[in-house]
């Protein structure tokens, strides 16, 4: 189902190159117990990250249920990771701010899953994991051993053949260890299992085959497949339907983000609302332009700093199989919010101040209700602070989207 026909993998940074897969052939089966050893730089990352379609290879061949990707488009990609991979990584990459089932829930978002279904599934792959009882902590709430186990319900989601982990239990303690890898090893029953692992032990106890990297390159395999091997393999390729994330998922991703900080994002509404008091109390036009167009900006640069904290929720994301496209809508729909907030926050002021700068003009002048806020106007003035916001957001949501998946994850 998974053939790799000599790749190759090289890193150029400056002007040197490092050669991290020197030509790798290899062929898995449907269902079996892999590990991967080797020692530190030997390549094993890189590798698992090849084969999920995380990272590409540089020469050679990824041959997928009898499919060469060598004319892969984005998409395709996108749809592999979603459908068929899971990953499982050391340090879990769980997304802090979401509940334990909203991280599981994401991947079924992204293929477009119902609501209802969405949840049932995943509720169903806590329980699996031993974690039914948690749903709605965060990952900060719970153990190593606990958040791995979230991470795996994760990568199982979606019913994977395809599982990769890469040091699942390197930050864990020797008997949570045992637990990850019994689950593990329970679900390679009907699944193909690809793991890393710095402990030889483990990969002797629970896996059926064990292939060496040294140096970029195979040096041993104690259960290679063989030709002869006459595989039944259902030739079922899963349906490569597209895979994209709703405006309402965004939404409730960035609305998630902002109100674990509430005392930034009233700030920024706050920038953005300034320009709409001003059109209202004092009709400057090209003051209010002024100050519209400099809350922009504000906006703009806090939405940059959010793609910058946000750099590994990024790379989680591209992980479970989110396009480009998915995540510049993440942050498209966080200005949006922001906007709307702003211009909303800006009529609310404005009908506050009305009321004494009414009362002022009626004791000077004796004319009641003079300063008043139109309704369409206040309407328009929302709507031209959401647009002004969102255009304010469009450059920082492309950086965010070009990003790199594989380097996004690294940070920290
Ligand atoms: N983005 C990158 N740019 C340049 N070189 C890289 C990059 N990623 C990996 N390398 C290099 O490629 C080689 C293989 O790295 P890789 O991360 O695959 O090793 P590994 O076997 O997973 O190591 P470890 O056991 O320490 O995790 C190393 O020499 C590493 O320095
Ligand atoms: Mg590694």
């Amino acid at each position: 189902m998974l053939r790799l026909e000599n790749i190759t993998k090289d890193y150029i940074t400056g002007d040197s190159k490092v050669e991290a897969l020197k030509g790798i052939t290899l062929q898995f089966r449907k269902s079996e117990f892999v590990s991967i050893l080797g020692q530190s730089g030997c390549g094993k990352t890189t590798l698992l990250n090849i084969i999920g379609g995380l990272d590409r290879y540089t020469s050679g061949d990824l041959v997928i249920n009898g499919r060469s990707t060598k004319e892969f488009k984005d998409k395709d990609w996108d749809s592999y990771r979603n459908h068929s991979v899971g990953f499982v990584f050391q340090t879990y990459n769980l997304i802090p701010h979401q509940t334990i089932l909203s991280n599981v829930e994401l991947a079924l978002t992204l293929s477009g899953v119902s609501k209802a279904e969405r949840k049932k599934r995943a509720i169903k792959a806590l329980e699996e994991v031993g974690l039914g009882e948690q749903i709605n902590k965060k990952p900060n709430q719970l153990s190593g051993g606990q958040m791995q186990r979230v991470a795996i319900a994760r990568a199982l989601v979606n019913d994977p053949e395809i599982i990769l982990a890469d040091e699942p239990t390197g930050a864990l303690d020797t008997k949570t260890s045992v637990q990850i890898m019994e689950i593990l090893k329970k679900i390679s029953k009907d699944r193909l299992i690809i793991m890393v692992t710095h402990n030889p032990e483990l990969a002797e106890k629970y896996s059926s085959r064990i292939i060496k990297i040294l140096d970029g390159k195979i040096t041993d395999d104690s259960n290679p497949y063989n030709k002869e091997e006459e595989e039944k393999e259902d030739r079922t390729t899963k349906a490569n339907s597209k895979v994209s994330m709703s405006f309402l998922t965004a939404l409730s991703l960035s609305l998630n983000n902002l109100m674990t900080k509430k005392g930034r994002t009233i700030l920024t509404s706050f920038a953005g609302s300034i320009g709409i008091i001003d059109a209202i109390s004092y009709v400057l036009i090209a003051f209010v332009a002024i100050s519209l167009v400099v809350s922009s900006i504000m906006i703009g640069i806090i939405t940059y700093i959010s793609v910058l904290e946000r750099t590994k929720e990024i790379g989680i994301l591209r992980s479970i199989g989110a396009s480009k496209k998915d995540i510049s809508r993440v942050f498209n729909a966080e200005t949006f919010i922001v906007g709307l907030g702003a211009g909303i926050l800006g009529i609310v002021v404005t009908l506050i101040l009305n009321i004494p700068i009414n009362m002022i003009i009626k004791a000077v002048t004796d004319i009641g209700g003079l300063a008043s806020l139109p309704v369409a106007g206040g309407v328009i003035l929302v709507i031209i602070s959401m647009l002004l916001t969102v255009i304010a957001g469009l450059i920082p949501a492309k950086m965010a989207s070009k990003k790199d998946p594989v380097e996004a994850l690294r940070t920290e």
